[in-house]
């Protein structure tokens, strides 16, 4: 495996802190419920919450997608529920990356039946090009190609998460193989 360096720390930086003024431009007035998807999102929800200059109450989901080790089934298991309730709140919803869309198709069902005020969706970032279901993404960090990518919370087999940058795997795969 090799790693190819994406997003340089100094990139991550710099959007990371336009996304959070952005956020505070276009929430509803009142505080922001930031509801972080856990594990992947742990570094990037860190740093945004502190570029957003508002009332922020910082609750997590743990969850875990079944499936092979770099494809998402759809089947979410939600390992650790958020602390506090969300009716009423508004609602900001941080993943690490948006791939096939199923993973946040699923979150927003679930957030949306517990009666929020408002519920937006925040992506460090996305892979369109192999989205499987349309989810709306009110605030992308980076679109980036169909790569699988590392770093900045984002694991593969848990490995990586702890590089401050975003880079590419390239994977041994065989010729079979779609990805
Ligand atoms: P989706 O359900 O296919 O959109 O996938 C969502 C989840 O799969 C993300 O929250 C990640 O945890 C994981 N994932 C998708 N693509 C990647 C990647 O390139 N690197 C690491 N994790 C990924
Ligand atoms: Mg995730």
């Amino acid at each position: 495996m090799q790693l190819c360096p994406l997003i340089s720390a100094q990139d991550i930086a710099a959007r990371v802190t336009a996304m959070g003024g952005e956020i505070a431009a276009r929430l509803p007035d009142g505080a922001v419920t930031t509801v972080g998807i856990l594990r992947g999102a742990f570094v990037f929800i860190a740093d945004l919450v502190r570029a957003i200059p508002r009332d922020v109450r910082c609750d997590f989901l743990g969850v875990r997608s079944y499936g092979a080790a770099t494809e998402t089934s759809g089947v979410v298991q939600i390992t650790s529920d958020l602390s506090l309730p969300v009716a009423g709140q508004h609602v900001l919803l941080v993943e690490d990356i948006v791939d096939t869309g199923l993973t946040l198709r699923y979150l927003l069902d679930l957030l949306e039946a517990r009666g929020p005020a408002s519920l937006r969706v925040c992506t460090l970032l996305n892979k369109p090009s192999r989205r499987r279901v349309s989810v709306p993404l009110d605030f992308v960090g980076f679109d980036i190609p169909d790569r699988f990518v590392v770093g900045y919370g984002l694991d593969a087999g848990q490995k990586y998460r702890n590089l401050p940058y975003v880079a590419a795997i390239d994977e041994e795969l065989p010729p079979t193989s779609s990805r």
